[in-house]
C-alpha cells in the first residue's frame, strides 16, 4: 500500500511540473468563521465544513509524497473566544479523531499530538494518547496535529525542562547547544517545517512553530481554509518548488564566482 502511494505520488507530481516536494509541510488553517459569516452561516460552519478540507489535506499530502503534515487545529490563545465556539471545536476534534481513527490506520498514517497537555480534561487527554498509541505501528504520512499549542509555551516548558536537568547537575548550563534545546521541544523527533502555508489571507504566524520555522518558506494563500482544496494545496507546492533555499549560504550558481 505504502509502496502503491508513493509511486503514484512519483508520477503525478511530475505530471503537475512538482520539481521537489517538501518533506515536512504545517498549515495554519486560517479563515474558517470569515468564510462562514461572509454566506451568512454562524462561524462554527466554517470550523465543521473545515473538517471536510482537512481530511482532503491529508489524502492529498500523502498523494504528493509529503511525509510529515502539520495541522494549527487549536491554539493555546484560542480558548479566548467565545465558550460555544470553544465548545464546537473541542467536539469537533473529537468527534474526528473517533470517526477517522479507523481510515487513518487503514491509510498508514501516524497520528502525533503536539501541544500543551496540562489543564486538559481528562477524556481528552485519554482521546489523543489513545490516537497516538493506536497508530504508533503506522509507517506512512506522519500527521501531526497542533492542539493546545502555542510556540512560546512550548519554549518556556523547553526551558524549565533544562533547568531541572541544571539543577539535578545532568547539564552544565554553559554547555547547553541547540540540540538540547530542540530536544525538549514537543516536535522532538519530527524534523523541521520546510513549507508552513497560512490560508485566510493573514500574514502571520499567530505564535506557531517560531523555533522550527528558522528556515521554513512561507506561503500566504488568501483562500479561507473551508476552500483549500487539492488544487491550492498544489498551488503552494509549486510555489515551494519555485524557491530557492540558502540557509545562509550563496546561491549554488554563485558559489564559484
Ligand atoms: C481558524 O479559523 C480555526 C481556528 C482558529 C481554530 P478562524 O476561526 O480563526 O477563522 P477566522 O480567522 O476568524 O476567519
Ligand atoms: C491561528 O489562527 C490558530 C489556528 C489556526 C488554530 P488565529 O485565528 O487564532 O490567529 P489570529 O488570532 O488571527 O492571530
Ligand atoms: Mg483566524
Amino acid at each position: 500500500m505504502t509502496a502503491n502511494v508513493e509511486f503514484e505520488a512519483v508520477d503525478t507530481n511530475s505530471e503537475i511540473g512538482l520539481l521537489s516536494v517538501p518533506r515536512h509541510v504545517a498549515i495554519i488553517m486560517d479563515g474558517n468563521g470569515r468564510w462562514a459569516l461572509r454566506r451568512g452561516l454562524p462561524r462554527t460552519e466554517g470550523h465543521r465544513r473545515g473538517v471536510k478540507t482537512l481530511r482532503e489535506a491529508v489524502e492529498h499530502a500523502q498523494k504528493r509524497g509529503v511525509s510529515y503534515l502539520t495541522l494549527f487545529s487549536f491554539s493555546s490563545e484560542n480558548w479566548a473566544r467565545p465558550q460555544q465556539e470553544v465548545s464546537f471545536l473541542l467536539a469537533l476534534l473529537r468527534r474526528f479523531v473517533c470517526d477517522d481513527i479507523k481510515d487513518l490506520i487503514r491509510n498508514n498514517v501516524k497520528v502525533r499530538v503536539i501541544g500543551s497537555r496540562e489543564n486538559l480534561d481528562k477524556s481528552m487527554l485519554t482521546l489523543l494518547d489513545d490516537a497516538e498509541r493506536e497508530t504508533a505501528h503506522c509507517t506512512g504520512l506522519v500527521l501531526v496535529i497542533a492542539f493546545n499549542y502555542g510556540a512560546r509555551d512550548e519554549f518556556v516548558r523547553a526551558a524549565r525542562q533544562l533547568a531541572e536537568r541544571v539543577e539535578a547537575g545532568e547539564l552544565r548550563a554553559a554547555e547547553i547547544g541547540e540540540d538540547d534545546v530542540s530536544t525538549c521541544l514537543d516536535t522532538r523527533d519530527i524534523p523541521d517545517p520546510d513549507l508552513i502555508v497560512r490560508t485566510g489571507g493573514e500574514q502571520r504566524l499567530s505564535n506557531f512553530l517560531l523555533w522550527q520555522a528558522a528556515y521554513a518558506e512561507f506561503y500566504f494563500a488568501p483562500t479561507p481554509w473551508p476552500e483549500f482544496g487539492p488544487d491550492a494545496f498544489d498551488d503552494a507546492l509549486l510555489a515551494f518548488s519555485n524557491r530557492e533555499r540558502r540557509y545562509g549560504g550563496v546561491s549554488s550558481d554563485a558559489a564559484g564566482t
